[in-house]
């Protein structure tokens, strides 16, 4: 089994030290090959903002970098950790611009087989939110979420019942992504899993690569990109969002 790290700092420390502690304690149960990609250290341009990779798919941008390297070593890997140190409430821009790079994986997810998980580190303040993003972003892409790893760097200095707190997530999320990538199963589609697909299923006839996509894939007759159980309450709550977007919008066509 392999992990994938994508370390969103420029620098080598508090996240790619967490990320460290994970990579010990699951090796302390099995082997597992991590590997890491420092963002701070590719050849990621800045997207371009031309739609080609969404609109005619993502062999048509006109960058060519380091990018479909790392996508490939996501497909790959066995599990992704994103990662990211909290900058101004957010996620680094080299993470961002990564995310914005890939992001036709919003559009077209391909990760169902694979598991992700996030770890975010601060000084004191913006943990939730930027765990929140980039839980929401591996979601999209189709990962199986299990958890993040989120530390606030000053209290965990100077507070031992807060480092035994974080050592006991490290300990519970090792355990996890272990059994994770051992039963490879797709995840369970959340409500936010099931607005998206609501919207992309709406959007696609009018997008040439995604039209294709969901043509392909015989998913304008389905209810999500995989064959899973989706629990009747996630269905519910989804449809109602989704009825309230669909009506917001109709009212600017009358
Ligand atoms: C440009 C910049 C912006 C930051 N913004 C915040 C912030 O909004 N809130 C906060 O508590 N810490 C902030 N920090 C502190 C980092 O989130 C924190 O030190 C983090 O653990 C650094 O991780 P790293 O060592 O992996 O780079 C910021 C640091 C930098 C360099």
């Amino acid at each position: 089994m392999n992990v994938l790290v994508i370390i969103g700092s420029p620098r080598k420390k508090n996240t790619l030290s967490m990320c460290r502690l994970i990579e010990e304690k699951v090796n302390a149960a099995e082997t597992v090959k991590f590997e890491y990609v420092f963002l701070g250290e590719m050849n990621l341009e800045l997207c371009r903002g031309c739609m080609l990779c969404i609109s005619k798919g993502e062999e048509h941008c006109p960058i060519k970098d380091d990018l479909q390297s790392i996508i490939e070593k996501m497909h790959k890997a066995d599990a992704t950790i994103f990662s990211s140190p909290v900058y101004a409430h957010h996620i680094t821009a080299i993470m961002k611009n990564l995310i914005d790079r890939s992001c036709y994986h919003f559009h077209r997810p391909s990760f169902f087989d694979k598991t992700a998980l996030v770890v975010t580190t601060t000084a004191g303040s913006g943990l939730e939110d930027t765990s929140e993003y980039l839980k929401r972003t591996a979601r999209g892409y189709g990962f199986n979420f299990i958890g993040s790893l989120d530390v606030m760097m000053v209290i965990h200095e100077r507070s031992q019942k807060y480092r035994h707190q974080i050592s006991k997530k490290i300990d519970d999320l090792s355990k996890k992504l272990l059994q994770a990538m051992k039963d490879n199963k797709s995840p369970v589609p959340s409500v936010y899993n099931l607005i998206l697909f609501g919207i992309m299923k709406h959007i696609a006839p009018y997008i040439e690569r995604d039209n294709t996509y969901w043509q392909e894939n015989e998913l304008f007759d389905k209810d999500y990109y995989v064959d899973v159980p989706i629990p009747f309450i996630n269905k519910l709550i989804a449809n109602l969002v989704l009825k309230r977007i669909k009506r917001k919008q109709a009212k600017y066509f009358k």
